[in-house]
């Protein structure tokens, strides 16, 4: 059986506070150190991100090493800022929730092991939680916030991220949620396509938000990049039930190598040199440095690349929505920041009268509000981790 989150029994007799619970929230699991509180999933209190941008920019990546010290570093001081930021103190809080996975094996080691001090030190409940179960609820949170507790179901959910590109129908039974898988990436993940051309076209990192604002000037159009639909039924006769008898899936290595072809074949490498030394120059170069650093030819290619990306998620997407006979759909993980993705989503989702939500853009990116908000549900049900739970690097959802 697969590790789950789950999997995690109740150990001690813990006076569980039904209403107004306060969860500290801590997520380490790629490059922002995070911590939060939130009151009973709908309030956001206190919400504190250290990102290690600047750490990694210089390799064009995340090095997972060097992610692994710097959380080290940030832990202590975040965590002690959420909880001052909330006017609360490790007494007034009723449970702490920490990303148990997936993501990188140290940078997890760290949130969940000083999660588990934590825990251990006040004592109070610790709740491990799936990563991709929080960018879920990072949605639910700001709507809960804004006064809306009902949603309408079947509700699907777009995971979209760095990491991943998830399909999921969500489900609420009483208090609990569950989650089936019906598509993922074969490959890279959208937000791993933008990084990585980012990088081959000396864009910076991350390269999303920079693209997003680059592709603002370039024309979407110049380029022609074809997606192939990839709809298959569901080989796994386990998941044989009328709403995912398809599955959707995704792919984004191909485009990364379509653009290099496009960059080799149009002569591109002198005016990416150019642009990096340009660059190289100026301390903490912004969004418009790169702009003044790019010609037609590389703003039009990066306005194409975005486009057919966008196109290509909110397509598939749609299309299993219909599939699926959802009525709400949730858009959510650090690219549904992007602009393009939003506006277009809004206007075809509209189309099709299916009511379509994004979190605020500081909770699309990773935040530990998201895993404190996953953690209400479980914390009624009282489905708290033993002590000796372990971070689960591939660990799965659904
Ligand atoms: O959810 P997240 O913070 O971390 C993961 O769980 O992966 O997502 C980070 C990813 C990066 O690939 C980053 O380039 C992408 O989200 N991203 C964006 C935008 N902002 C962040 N991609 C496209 N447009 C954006 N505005
Ligand atoms: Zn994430």
């Amino acid at each position: 059986m697969p590790p789950t989150a789950f999997s995690a029994v109740e150990t001690r007799p813990y006076n569980v506070r039904v209403s107004d619970a306060y969860i500290l929230g801590i997520e380490s699991s790629c490059d922002e150190t995070a911590a939060a509180v939130v009151r009973s999933g709908e309030e956001l209190i206190s919400n504190v991100v250290y990102s290690q941008i600047a750490t990694h920019q210089p390799y064009g990546g995340v090095v997972p090493e060097l992610a692994s010290r710097e959380h080290l570093r940030a832990i202590v001081p975040v965590v002690r800022k959420a909880l001052a930021d909330a006017g609360k103190t490790y007494d007034t809080i009723d449970a702490i929730a920490v990303t148990q996975g997936p993501g990188l094996a140290g940078a997890l080691l760290v949130g969940l092991s000083y999660a588990k001090a934590l825990a251990y030190a006040a004592d109070k409940p610790l709740i491990a939680i799936n990563h991709l179960e929080g960018h879920i609820h990072a949605v639910l949170l700001e709507e809960r916030q804004r006064g809306q507790h009902d949603l309408e179901f079947p509700v699907l959910a777009l995971v979209v991220s760095g990491g991943h590109t998830h399909l999921y129908l969500a489900e609420r039974n009483e208090t609990s949620w569950t989650y089936r898988n019906i598509g993922h990436t074969r490959d890279d993940a959208a937000g791993e396509a933008f990084d990585k051309v980012a990088k081959l076209l000396e864009l910076g990192y991350p390269g999303g938000p920079m693209i997003d604002f680059l592709a603002r000037h370039g024309n979407p159009h110049a380029v022609n990049f074809p997606f192939a639909q990839i709809k298959h039924r569901d080989r796994n006769p386990k998941n044989r039930h009328a709403a995912d008898e398809h599955r959707t899936d995704f792919s984004y290595s191909g485009i990364k190598t379509a653009v290099l072809r496009y960059v080799e074949v149009h002569n591109m490498t002198e005016s990416i040199h150019l642009r990096r030394e340009i660059v190289s120059v100026i301390r903490n170069p912004t969004p418009q440095d790169y702009l003044a650093a790019c010609d037609r030819q590389t703003l039009d290619l990066v306005a194409s690349f975005q486009r057919a990306i966008v196109e290509d998620l909110v397509s598939k997407t749609l299309a299993a929505a219909i599939d699926c006979g959802v009525a709400t759909l949730l858009v959510t993980g650090g690219v549904a920041a992007n602009s393009e993705l939003r506006t277009t989503f809004e206007a075809r989702a509209a189309d099709e009268g299916i009511v379509v939500l994004f979190p605020s853009r500081k909770l699309s990116t990773d935040n530990a509000a998201m895993i404190a908000a996953a953690a209400y549900p479980r914390f009624l049900a009282k489905e708290f981790a033993d002590p000796e739970v372990s971070s689960e690097p591939a660990l799965r959802l659904g």
